[in-house]
């Protein structure tokens, strides 16, 4: 099996290519932080390749030097706490291009073999409904959108367009915080359960992944 983790730089991506290592014959991580990423791959003997998701000619080369994908995890994202009185444009874009405009440029580049899973990772829309979060909860709920149509487009091609709903995961997402949630999970305790609910028959198309309690 051929696996892609994009976003592998992150919290919950870091720990998602960890559990894969000894999972899959052929790993691929990918990020923008070349330091990071670098030795991301050297600890796992990994593949890797540094992409900008606000860049279509920089993830369609990606891909490209990928190859045929068995499995792809798109765990790239970012978040800004600004209303929208006080948004500039600039910061409008960072975020829905990681969300939102990346995972469009990876379902139109990607090649999957057939029975291919690719994995999205997306929030309770819930929870996301707060001061400051406009420009996160419109890519989340637009990548929602995105997948649905695009699994029935891409259906003639076997491959499996997977949303997981997240609750929170103590990552670096929530610096923009100042502070991370008491209840949240850790990004380990995250990826193991993504794996967990991945890997069963029928592919599920959506994956929900309960609170701590
Ligand atoms: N943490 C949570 O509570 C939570 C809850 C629900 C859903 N999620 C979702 O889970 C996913 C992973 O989040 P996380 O918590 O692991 O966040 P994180 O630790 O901040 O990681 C974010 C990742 O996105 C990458 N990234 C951002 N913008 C990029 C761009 N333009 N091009 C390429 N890579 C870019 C970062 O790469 P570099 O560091 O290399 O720049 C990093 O690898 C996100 O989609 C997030 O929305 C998180």
């Amino acid at each position: 099996m051929k696996a892609l983790v994009i976003g592998a730089t992150g919290g919950i991506g870091s720990a998602l290519a960890r559990l894969l290592a000894s999972k899959v014959e052929s790993l691929w991580v990918s990020g923008r932080n070349q330091e990071k990423l670098a030795a991301l791959a050297k600890e796992l003997n990994a593949n890797s390749v540094v992409a900008d998701l606000s860049e279509e000619t920089q993830v369609a080369n990606m891909l490209s030097q990928v190859g045929e994908l068995d499995l792809l995890i798109y765990a790239a994202g970012a978040v800004a706490k600004v209303n929208v009185r006080q948004m500039d444009l600039s910061e409008w874009r960072k975020v829905v291009d990681a969300n939102l405009t990346g995972a469009f440029f990876v379902l139109k580049h990607a090649c999957f073999n057939k029975g291919a899973r690719a994995v999205f990772i997306g929030v309770y829309p819930e929870l996301v409904r707060v001061n400051g979060l406009s420009a996160y909860a419109v890519s989340k709920l637009g990548l929602e959108t995105l997948l649905n149509v695009a699994r029935r487009e891409m259906r003639s091609e076997g491959v499996n367009l997977i949303l997981v709903r997240l609750p929170e995961v103590a990552t670096n997402l929530w610096s923009v915080f100042g502070v991370v949630p008491r209840r949240a999970l850790s990004p380990e305790e995250a990826a193991q359960k993504i794996l967990d609910n991945l890997f069963v028959e029928p592919c599920p198309e959506v994956i929900e992944i309960a609170r701590a309690k």
